[in-house]
């Protein structure tokens, strides 16, 4: 009995956090303060969420969460932003049109956006058991490559997906390149980034190289994390769920490639890319890391104390174009002049 009681104690230190939620579209403009900081508009459209103090300028040392007066994330207390690119679809035309985002499962009456997760262990173990850092204050980080247009660039970045949803709810398979047929209910991305960290720099030139994935397996295989990158991170992964529905009942192209292409031209669905900086209020990340009753939710907010807004207060998070430009009527040319391609342009150095 006495050894039981030990255990459960043991195993609460642990956590058992595998925490899934939603967060509603913040804005969708061209705006990049992690990868183009001070430039507005930013070469290419971005659909952002997460706390209202996302600027074209963001520093590192600034208290996100300080300076946010709302967030569109459930947990109130994250005023952390995410954000990737948007979709177009490309008529026979040669004109391009914005493809709008879903709520996503369980989150349909939210307003497009993304959901995060925040993972322990592989998604389908149930233990959550590993010890896992939560990010710090002005942590950054960016996963893909905008340029990649081939199957052995976007390899590099594992783990950036798509899934054709031909049901709503459908999870596999996941594919590195954009589907070349029809789904039926729209086209989710899933993007995991990279889960080891160098314990010391909160951002790099690249903003990748102060993370690495794990040396051996990989995350889902809890494969250890290399000495140059030795402090093993949650796992963050996005879901964005594109409404690609409207787009199946117009021609498309004849020669049956598909349509879609990335707000900076991609036509492969090679260069799926995501950005993410960090702005939890206090320790709020690594409670929920630590915490037993933040297995998808169920009791997160009871032992953690933390509040969870609902989905219509999550809404009404949101901000301002700063870029004033028309990025949703038929367009001549993506937003910053971009043409859709389908293999590197000689001007990509
Ligand atoms: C964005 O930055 C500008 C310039 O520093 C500032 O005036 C503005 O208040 C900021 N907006 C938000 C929402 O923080
Ligand atoms: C181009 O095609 C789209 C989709 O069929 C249509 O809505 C749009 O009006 C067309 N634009 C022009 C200039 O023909
Ligand atoms: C949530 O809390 C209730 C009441 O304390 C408990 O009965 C239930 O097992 C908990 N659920 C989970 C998944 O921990």
């Amino acid at each position: 009995m006495r050894c039981e009681i030990l255990l459960a104690l043991m195993f609460a230190a642990s956590g058992n956090a595998l925490v899934r939620f939603h967060c509603s579209q913040l804005v969708i403009e061209r705006l990049d303060p992690l990868v183009t900081p001070g430039m507005a508009p930013s070469p290419h459209v971005h659909q952002i969420v997460g706390g209202n103090s996302f600027n074209t300028t963001m520093e590192a040392e600034k208290d996100m969460a300080g300076e946010s007066t709302c967030t569109s994330c459930q947990f109130a207390d994250d005023f952390s932003n995410y954000w990737t690119a948007v979709l177009y679809f490309r008529a026979q035309n040669g004109t391009y049109k914005r493809v709008p985002q879903l709520g996503n499962n369980q989150f349909q009456t939210a307003n497009g956006g993304i959901t995060l997760y925040y993972m322990q262990d592989a998604i389908y173990d149930p233990a959550q058991k590993s010890k896992v850092t939560a990010f710090q204050p002005g942590f950054r980080m960016f996963i893909g490559d905008v340029q990649a247009r081939t199957l052995a660039e976007a390899a590099r970045y594992r783990q950036l997906t798509y899934t054709c949803l031909d049901t709503f709810t459908l999870r596999s398979p996941e594919l590195i390149a954009f589907p070349n047929r029809k789904c039926k209910e729209g086209i989710m991305t899933s993007l995991r980034f990279p889960t080891c960290w160098d314990g010391k720099n909160l951002d790099s030139p690249n903003h990748m190289s102060h993370m690495s994935y794990p040396e051996s397996g990989t995350f889902e295989s809890s494969g250890p994390c290399p000495a140059t990158h030795p402090v093993r991170t949650g796992q963050l992964m996005y879901e964005v769920v594109w409404d690609t529905k409207p787009f199946n009942d117009l021609p498309w192209p004849e020669d049956g490639s598909n349509p879609f292409v990335w707000s900076f031209g991609d036509g492969t669905g090679y260069a799926n890319h995501a950005d993410y900086v960090f702005g939890w209020k206090g320790d709020a990340l690594q409670k929920i890391l630590d915490a037993q009753g933040c297995h998808f939710m169920t009791n997160c907010s009871k032992e953690t104390g933390l509040k969870l807004q609902s989905v219509s207060e999550m809404n009404k998070c949101t901000q301002e174009r700063k870029v004033d430009e028309d990025i949703d009527s038929w367009l001549t040319a993506l937003p910053g002049g971009w043409q859709a391609q389908y293999a590197r342009r000689a001007s990509w150095r």
